[in-house]
């Protein structure tokens, strides 16, 4: 499998390292735009081969997609992250154009690529893809959910006292600070659901901690995040590549499902060979649903100004 990753920043780079010490990949190429970056990370990280042990490829290459032609997977990193203070939501503007335009040079050379796409604000990115390219839905992955359901996991074991390993839980709708939508009452303990381990207010806070999750990180570091994400996009490309049919939370175009139409944003999808295999419908409750629609109408109020910002 050949992915490329676009954006060599803090996320791009610490995707393509997970990515290459899984070794499912034969072969990962890093873009971007700053000229000899991209190849410094990829000579950097293929020199940690031989001590990390794995035989991926990486190279790197400054804005020349003639490189990634033969692309299995893309994934879209570029663009501005946020700064402490800032929303996913502001940075659209400029994403959007930078969103655009890469989509269009991996499809120039890789028709037949599944694309992932991080860029914030992320399910709008999503939904631009949709809107700028003619790939099948299939084909157009937003990663968030996995992010956050990895946070969400993370807060579940520290309430727990337990490894992050033995819980169980998603995070599902859009991934944007108001509109998570952490699946608390489906959240288990190996099987056992977590409020027989803890109680109704600390899950409150759990559930609270979760939604500002990646806010938390950009005042603790002064710029968004990028392990996790990296190890999120990491996981999904594993899935594809392996054609696992793992479950993820995504970010994924709507038509019908969930009673909801014309938007991206984060349900359970089962990931395998062709990208999203199937959209997993859940048996939310009326407070659920109710969240996931006020998070709907919050995407779709942010596409909207992808009319007006990019036009
Ligand atoms: C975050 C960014 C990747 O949540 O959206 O850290």
């Amino acid at each position: 499998m050949k992915v490329t990753v676009v954006g060599a920043g803090a996320v791009g780079a610490s995707c393509a390292e997970y990515i290459a010490m899984k070794d499912f990949a034969s072969e990962v190429v890093l873009v971007d735009i700053k000229e000899g970056f991209a190849e410094g990370k990829a000579m950097d990280l293929m020199q940690t081969a031989s001590l990390n042990g794995f035989d991926t490829k990486i190279t790197g290459s400054t804005s020349d997609y003639s490189k990634t032609a033969g692309t299995d997977v893309a994934v879209i990193t570029s663009g501005i992250p946020r700064k402490p203070g800032m929303t996913r939501e502001e940075l659209i503007g400029i994403n959007a154009g930078i969103v655009k335009s890469v989509s269009s040079s991996i499809i120039e050379h890789s028709p037949n690529a599944i694309i992932i796409v991080v860029s914030n604000p992320m399910d709008t990115m999503t939904y631009l893809v949709h809107k700028s390219t003619n790939l099948p839905k299939n084909k157009i992955i937003g990663m968030g959910g996995a992010l956050d359901s990895a946070r969400f996991k993370y807060r579940l074991s520290e309430a727990l006292d337990c490894p992050a390993s033995d819980i169980g839980g998603m995070v599902i709708a859009a991934h944007s600070d108001k509109g998570m939508l952490p699946l608390t009452r489906l959240a288990t303990r190996n099987g056992v659901p977590v409020n027989q381990f803890v109680s109704d207010e600390r899950l409150e806070q759990v559930s609270a901690d979760t939604k500002v999750g990646g806010a938390t990180l950009t005042g603790l570091l002064g710029t968004s995040a990028w392990y996790a994400p990296g190890a999120a996009v990491s996981a999904m490309v594993q899935a594809i590549a392996q054609d696992s049919k793992k479950m993820f939370p995504c970010s994924t175009l709507l038509e019908g499902e969930y009673g909801l139409n014309d938007l991206c944003i984060g349900v359970p999808v089962l990931l395998g060979k062709n990208g999203i295999e199937e959209i997993v419908k859940l048996d939310l409750n009326e407070a659920e649903m109710a969240k996931l629609n006020e998070s709907a109408e919050g995407v779709k109020k942010t596409n909207a100004l992808l009319e007006t910002q990019t036009a």
